[in-house]
């Protein structure tokens, strides 16, 4: 970025599932920095939780509102950045990512559905999980493996060892 603001030190990206939040807080304690999720910003800033977005304004809008927050933790914030699993969807997004440190967690379909099944909701995931994941993936894996400049396995590792995995490779 230029103009001489501020930038995350490193972005995680992957699909819902991947351990974007929970990696994403172990990097930012290891290295010392703050974390911080577009997820949570953008349901500040449409003052409700993220399925109550997509029933009330659809997705195109949450979209967008995930552009805005993406675009705003990119240029205001120094620490670790995690990115909700579809904001690669939008080039603008990709666009942003170009020059900065982009850590791709790669999961397997069976740890996704695990993962997601126990958390807190996701409305694109909501109804037959498994083949929802299938087709994200398809549609996603060519965009995260774009804008990664890592990519970290995170089958069969605990997040200790993913956070570990992603120092090394940086
Ligand atoms: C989405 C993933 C979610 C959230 C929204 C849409 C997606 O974030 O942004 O439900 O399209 O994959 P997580 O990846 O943090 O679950």
């Amino acid at each position: 970025p230029t103009g001489g603001g501020t930038a995350p030190v490193l972005v995680l990206v992957g699909p819902p599932g991947s351990g974007k939040s929970t990696v994403g807080r172990l990097l930012a304690d290891r290295l010392g920095v703050a974390f911080r999720d577009t997820d949570a910003d953008i349901e500040r800033l449409a003052g409700k939780p993220i399925p109550e977005i997509f029933i009330d304004e659809g997705e195109p809008h949450f979209r967008e509102l995930e552009v805005r927050a993406v675009r705003e933790a990119a240029g205001t914030h120094d620490g670790v950045l995690a990115l909700g699993g579809g904001a690669v969807l939008a080039e603008a997004t990709r666009t942003l990512l170009a020059g900065l440190r982009v850590v791709y967690l790669e999961v397997a379909l069976g740890d996704a559905v695990k993962r997601v099944g126990l958390d807190a909701p996701r409305p694109l995931l909501a109804v037959n999980p498994r083949a929802a994941w299938r087709e994200l993936m398809e549609a996603r894996r060519p965009l995260y493996l774009e804008v990664a400049t890592v990519v970290i396995d995170t089958e069969g590792r605990t997040p200790e060892q993913v956070a570990d995995a992603a120092l090394e490779a940086l």
